[in-house]
């Protein structure tokens, strides 16, 4: 899958401009030129959600009431897709070839590996930006996880309730077989697919930082069932009044064989783990869909030095998926990717509308 062209217009401070995309695209500018708008604006357009989780009214130019992005991309065979996103009167209008895109679909039909600057958060953040990561990264293969995680959410806090109102034992367990069934499924989902990455975040790994990384997950309750976790700690959750375990607790550790990523490792070598993490997970979620995805990274060099970059911009270019890389303008990362060079610029306050 390649994305051939980004048009945006009225997005953020970006000077409206229409793009030409290769394979390998490195998108320069000095800082606030607006790179990470480029690349969040193709995440918008493809994914229909802004990763920085600003609200979408805010990604409009401070000037403007609207924006509109579009591009054309090609699969295999030449078959290609317009697609389109318009932002007017407070309402997303997402289209795929003049119908119109949910998000679901859109997550589905346009894979993406974002690896943006709170990358090492996938070792050292909290465990709710650690399983984001790895349920974005599911839902692009198990459409039920989407339904599952509005069940979950929709049983917890039913759940929680009866047990704020300080609800009988019977009515708090009412939720616990629904609860259970879609908490097990959404601990499976993100477990098989650590599962089918561990060997690829392995390999990356030990090219990218000398060691071989693993994936210890998790599961946010003790016993065997999650129905039997809820059974077990029901006098516990009356007390802390919210429901203790189950997928909302799930978390996994990024580790090589001598020790964690987290507190033991350089702020260069978690980016290389988290980095690993990301692209191996991406292996994975590619043999399932049996297509590439975009891989996208905002500032690829930061806090890595020559030799990890250089390593780092082999591993991704030897993938042979569509690449869109930021930098600020050095010559040593321009040498190294040695892309389609896309520049990022402002609007000036003069400019007419060009599109
Ligand atoms: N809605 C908006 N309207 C106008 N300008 C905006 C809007 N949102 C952000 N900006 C401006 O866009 C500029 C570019 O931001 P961006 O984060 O894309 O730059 P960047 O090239 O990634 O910078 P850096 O190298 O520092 O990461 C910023 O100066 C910001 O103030
Ligand atoms: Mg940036």
């Amino acid at each position: 899958m390649l994305l051939r062209s980004l048009i945006y217009k009225n997005y953020r401070g970006l000077n409206d401009e229409a793009k030409k995309l290769e394979t390998v695209n490195h998108i320069i500018g000095k800082n606030g030129s607006g790179k990470t708008s480029i690349v969040e604006a193709s995440v918008m357009l493809l994914n229909g959600r802004s990763f920085q989780g600003a609200p979408i009214k805010n990604l409009s130019n401070k000037e403007k009431r609207s924006f509109r992005l579009s591009g054309t991309v090609q699969h295999k065979k030449e078959k290609t897709d317009d697609i389109s996103l318009l932002f007017d009167n407070g309402k997303k209008l997402h289209k795929l070839n003049n119908k119109r895109l949910g998000q679901q679909q859109a997550h589905k039909s346009f894979p993406l590996c974002l690896i943006d600057t709170n990358i090492t958060q996938a070792s050292s953040g909290q465990p709710n930006y650690r399983r984001d990561l790895l349920d974005r990264a599911v839902f692009h293969v198990e459409p039920e996880h989407v339904t599952n995680h509005k069940k979950l959410k929709k049983c917890l806090s039913q759940r929680n309730k009866a047990i704020i109102r300080g609800e009988d034992t019977r009515t708090i367990q009412s939720w616990d077989e629904t609860l259970a069934e879609v908490g097990e499924n959404i601990s499976k989902a993100r477990r098989g697919l650590i599962k089918e990455s561990q060997e690829n975040i392995a390999m990356i790994s030990k090219e990218l930082l000398g060691k071989s990384l693993s994936i210890k997950y998790k599961k946010g309750w003790e016993e065997e069932s999650y129905l039997e976790s809820l059974k077990k700690n029901i006098s516990k959750d009356m007390i802390i009044k919210r429901t203790s375990s189950g997928p909302q607790k799930d978390d996994y550790l990024l580790k090589t064989t001598d020790n964690k990523i987290k507190g033991y490792y350089s702020h260069g070598q978690e980016k290389l783990a988290a980095i690993s993490f990301m692209i191996g997970l991406n292996l994975a979620v590619e043999k399932r869909k049996k297509c590439r995805s975009i891989i996208i990274i905002d500032e690829a060099e930061s806090g890595l030095d020559v030799s990890s970059t250089s390593k780092l911009i082999n591993m991704l270019k030897s993938l042979q998926n569509q690449l869109l890389i930021t930098s600020l303008p050095h010559h040593n990362i321009v040498n190294m990717i040695r892309g389609n060079i896309l520049t990022a610029s402002q609007k000036q306050r003069e400019d007419f509308d060009i599109i």
